[in-house]
């Protein structure tokens, strides 16, 4: 084979059926259990303008510093793809007047986001992301029922031994002092450091926490942190967080140095990292953000929410979509054709899947191609157990019958044509 012309774009992919529909079945799990959590989904662009992230996600983060795909559209106006949602999602219900209404407001999403970052395993610069926002409670409740919605989730898909890293970041007071606090103890150890480190360490030293810089995490080491500047409401809020989980029973840790990569945040970070992946890389991240919804213009709004990444969450998770039955409806010949449609609409009326031979290949070849489906059933999501071949010929034709073949058993059959939605109701579950 030659080399194809076109590729996909760098740390871009191209999902594909069967793996498509295990997304998509955990897809709709999330969804169920967010709309059963009274959670309605919201859809924004994903273009946004590019000062939105610059005033949300912040000026220095490494994702608007430097992670961003941001162009300036025919009208030279600065556009950016979305590198995350939650700004989106502030934008848009202030804009549509939702940031006014009753509270809470409950709202989930799922959706790309693009960041121009070094394509590994689990980091891509198109990735998906499943998240939920909670609006307008601004004590620990919020952090509590939203955390045990998301570990329902997590748990449905399979997932056992996760925990959350949890931590406070305080006001924005809280923040500014800390960071000063940081500044001045990296100070004196920063010759050691690359450009980029120093330019956080005077624009915004707190970005530095996360740095993948040895020379940086070396100088870490005995750092102040951020839990000795909290204030006492901010404590008392997080000492809450945590009785409220463990009495939920979601399971949670401290970690005392985790301040997470966006600027937005008051008071409740969390993250969830697995030792599947790789160093550094977490599943998800969320937290409490009070300050943001005014900070764009809208009324103040206390606010918390978490976003999946979802190409790591879907490589992690053992879940399994339930296999499904198939059908197969092999016509003879041309002829044989319209009563075969006839066929797979009134089993598909069942609620069986079914797919018609439109090659028209024949009996023998078309049960060359079955067998082939009952070797892979598993990896393609069928149950091999519930995989049928349907014959319709000569014979069928002149005696007004079909012919079924159970693929598992080999067992064949064949009953009337106009016993058949009977037939396949008894014994061919969907
Ligand atoms: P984030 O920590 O930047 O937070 O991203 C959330 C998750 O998205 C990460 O934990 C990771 O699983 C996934 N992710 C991020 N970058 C990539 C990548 N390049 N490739 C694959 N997956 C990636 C946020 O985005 C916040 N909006 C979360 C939030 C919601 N906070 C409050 N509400």
């Amino acid at each position: 084979m030659t080399a194809p012309r076109y590729r996909a774009v760098k740390g871009t992919r191209d999902l594909l059926p069967p793996e498509s529909e295990r997304w998509d079945a955990a897809e709709r799990l999330g969804r169920e259990l967010f709309r059963s959590h009274g959670y309605g989904e919201i859809r924004t662009p994903a273009l946004e303008d590019t000062a939105l992230f610059a005033r949300s996600v912040g000026e220095t983060t490494d994702i608007v510093h430097k992670e961003m795909y941001t162009f300036p559209d025919r009208k030279g106006r600065s556009l950016t793809l979305r590198p995350e949602n939650t700004a989106g999602v502030a934008r848009a219900i202030i804009e549509n007047g939702l940031a006014a209404g009753p509270m809470p407001l409950r709202l989930y999403y799922m959706g790309q986001q693009f960041r121009y970052e070094r394509p590994q395993a689990g980091r891509y610069r198109e990735f998906r992301q499943i998240g939920a926002e909670l609006f307008g409670v601004p004590g620990p409740e919020a952090e509590a029922e939203l955390l045990e919605m998301l570990f329902e989730f997590l748990r449905s898909l399979g997932f056992q031994k996760l925990s959350i890293a949890l931590n406070s970041v305080g006001t924005a007071e809280t923040r500014a002092a800390f960071g000063e606090a940081v500044r001045e103890y990296l100070e004196p150890r920063a010759s050691a450091f690359g450009a980029d480190e120093r330019r956080k360490l005077a624009e915004n030293p707190l970005r530095l926490l996360d740095s993948r810089d040895p020379a940086v995490r070396e100088a870490l080491a005995g750092s102040p942190r951020v839990t000795d500047f909290l204030d006492a409401e901010s404590r008392e809020h997080h000492a809450r967080v945590r009785v409220l989980l463990t009495e939920a029973g979601v399971p949670h840790y401290e970690e005392p140095s985790l301040v997470r990569g966006l600027d937005y945040y008051t008071r409740t970070v969390f993250e969830v990292i697995s030792k599947d992946l790789s160093a550094q890389d977490a599943v998800l991240g969320g937290g409490r953000y009070d300050r943001l919804v005014e900070s764009l213009g809208g009324p103040p709004l206390p606010a918390v929410g978490f976003a999946i990444g979802e190409d790591r969450l879907m490589q992690l998770a053992p879940y399994r979509a339930a296999s499904r039955g198939l059908l197969l409806v092999l016509p003879q010949t041309r002829e044989d054709l319209p009563d075969a449609f006839g066929v797979a609409r009134e089993a598909r009326r069942l609620g069986l899947a079914v797919e018609v031979d439109l090659l028209v290949r024949g009996f023998r070849k078309g049960m060359i191609r079955a067998n082939a489906l009952y070797e892979g059933a598993g990896e393609l999501g069928w149950d091999p157990e519930r995989l049928y071949a349907l014959f319709l010929g000569e014979a069928e034709r002149a005696r007004s019958t079909v012919t079924i073949k159970s693929l598992s058993s080999g067992e064949q059959e064949t009953v009337p044509r106009a016993a058949l939605a009977e037939f396949l109701r008894a014994r061919v579950p969907a």
